[in-house]
């Protein structure tokens, strides 16, 4: 039987990391191309090997490594179908405590990487359309206290994404643009959060208390969403805002 996104073409980035990997095995098992990228080319290998994928080096943040990668997967491949713009970084820290370097690294991987993504996806989709998933987070619609880049970057993304969808629908190119807006996941970056603090355990417990569901989320329960939003059953969704937040935003 077909699968949801049967021979589609999907390239992610930091899909060395929780939320990428989880990403890269549900897709493969919906039948997609896998295209297994990361700044650290042996955690890529190590998601492409379990998606049965290619793995490619790409630091987001740079202009050229974006041509190179998509100039692979135009001659490997020849289309692209889906794009999974996931690679990030978090800080913890507040306005005053943030600096300038903390700001530039944080801007340059969730926001700039997200820019590059799209605008270099386009110019190879745009032959025969496609899907691009930005993974924003609850931090790109409501604000926290010591969260001051990350909110920054994260809300960038949400309206990048609306001005992409417009652009793209207006072009007529078929390409459907959409942000996914996931709270506290249980991956390396949410544990090197909790680890950075006083008191581990309680921090994490405080996480927990903040999820009306009442629990922290793993990547089984994100890559749904990001599935959908890359198969043709979301082909009437774009510049759409999808939360996948235990209910963290509903109070
Ligand atoms: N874990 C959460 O609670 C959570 C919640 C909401 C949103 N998110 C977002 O989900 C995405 C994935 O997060 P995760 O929890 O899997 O994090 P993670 O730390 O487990 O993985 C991030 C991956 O990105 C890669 N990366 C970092 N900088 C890069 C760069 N410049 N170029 C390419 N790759 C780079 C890392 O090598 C790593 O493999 C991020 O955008 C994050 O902001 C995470």
């Amino acid at each position: 039987m077909a699968g949801r996104v049967q021979d589609k073409v999907v390239l992610v980035t930091g899909a060395g990391g929780g939320l990428g990997r989880g990403f890269c095995r549900s897709l493969a098992a919906e039948g997609a191309i896998v295209v297994a990228t990361d700044r650290d080319l042996r955690l890529a290998e190590a998601a492409a090997a379990e998606a049965n994928g290619t793995a490619l080096p790409l630091d987001v943040t740079e202009d050229g490594a974006w041509a190179a990668a998509i100039a692979a997967v135009t001659e490997r491949f020849g289309r692209l179908d889906g794009l999974v713009n996931n690679a990030g970084v978090a800080i913890l820290k507040s306005i005053e405590e943030t600096t300038l370097a903390d700001w530039r690294l944080t801007i340059g991987v969730n926001l700039d990487g997200v820019f590059l993504g799209c605008k270099h996806a386009i110019g190879l989709m745009k032959a025969t359309g496609g899907s691009i998933v930005n993974v924003s987070s609850v931090s790109g619609l409501i604000g926290g206290h010591n969260l001051a880049a990350y909110n920054a970057s994260k809300g960038g993304v949400r309206l990048l994404t609306k001005s992409v969808a417009l652009h793209c629908a207006r072009a007529g190119y078929g390409i459907r643009c959409n942000s996914v807006h996931p709270s506290f996941v249980d991956t390396p970056m949410v544990d090197a959060m909790i680890a950075g603090t006083d008191d581990p355990e309680r921090a994490r417990q405080r996480l927990v208390r903040q999820v009306p569901l009442g629990r922290i989320a793993t990547p089984e329960d994100i890559a749904p969403l990001v599935l959908y939003l890359l198969s043709d059953e979301s082909r009437f969704v774009t510049g759409s805002e999808m939360v996948v937040d235990g209910g963290v935003t509903a109070g």
